[in-house]
């Protein structure tokens, strides 16, 4: 596909293939959500519906999934072309690792078909192991992003897990939502905690493609810019995942600048015990 604007954000976190998870239920849905992010400057959109990894082992079901998915995609990105001939609609999937060893090797379940794949664990629990379960994933070829790792439960206790994981070739994309509290104090003070470490390569939606939810890009935009890291913000927004379109490694995002005063230190301490 020609890449048609390569100066939008580019979303690759969002679930906007109709009626095939627990995102956008229809055609209309998804158009309505493409509207709205159209007009917050996002043109190109990495959609990413849900898959379990057990279903991977499972050469007949995965392919029935897979089918349908790439069908009701096919049927999302026609109509998005007629009315939004200018967004760019590409497909990967957020893989619940429900299994350690999911299959990855069919193109269809990473990010249009890259080497990048969106992974997850379930129930927002990590489970023991994550680091092996990753460096496998790496020695198979793949590239795992683990989506919104501030919202995992214990996370702030785990939290130096996290650069075992950079260590071993994974990256990281946290949600937009997060840095506002869209999904509560330790979320968001988790977010920016790596983010302060220098630790996530993209940021996104995870938009559900309801009329109820918000995307809070320029949210989050807004509150990086307040700290003045508006360059932060278009390295994970912009650039790097342009490059991961290209199957291009993410660049290291810039790092939040230091906050200084007592308050700041104030906020930091409490952070430190929500996270
Ligand atoms: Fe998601």
């Amino acid at each position: 596909m020609t890449i048609k604007d390569t100066t939008s954000f580019v979303d690759i976190h969002s679930h906007l293939v109709p009626g095939v998870d627990d995102g956008a239920a229809d055609i209309s849905s998804v158009l309505h959500s493409v509207g709205r992010m159209t007009r917050i400057g996002i043109r190109r959109i990495l959609t990413t519906p849900h898959i379990r990894g057990s279903l991977t082992l499972d050469p007949d079901q995965l392919e029935m999934r897979l089918r349908d998915v790439t069908e009701a995609w096919e049927r999302a990105a026609d109509a998005i072309g007629e009315k939004y001939p200018d967004v760019e609609f590409r497909k990967g999937c957020e893989v619940l690792l429900d299994v350690p060893d999911a299959d990855l090797s069919d193109g269809r379940i990473r990010m249009a078909g890259t080497s990048f794949v969106l992974i997850e664990w379930p129930s927002l629990k990590l489970p023991s192991g994550t680091v092996g379960i990753l460096h496998k994933i790496i020695r198979c070829g793949y590239r795992p992003i683990v989506a919104h790792p501030e919202r995992y439960s214990g996370m702030g206790e785990q939290f130096e897990l996290v650069s075992e994981w950079r260590e071993v070739g994974a990256y990281l994309q946290t949600n937009f939502g997060s840095l506002v509290g869209r999904y509560g104090g330790r979320a968001q003070a988790t977010a920016y905690r790596l983010l302060r470490r220098g630790w996530v390569d993209y940021m996104a939606s995870d938009f559900h493609g309801h009329a109820g939810l918000e995307i809070y890009k320029d949210e989050a935009a807004a509150a990086l810019k307040a700290l003045g890291a508006e360059d932060v913000f278009n390295v994970l927004c912009r650039t790097n995942p342009s490059r991961l379109l290209l199957d291009e490694a993410p660049l290291s995002a810039p790092l939040l600048p230091a906050e200084k005063g007592f308050w700041a230190r104030f906020r930091a301490n409490l952070n430190s015990h929500l996270a």
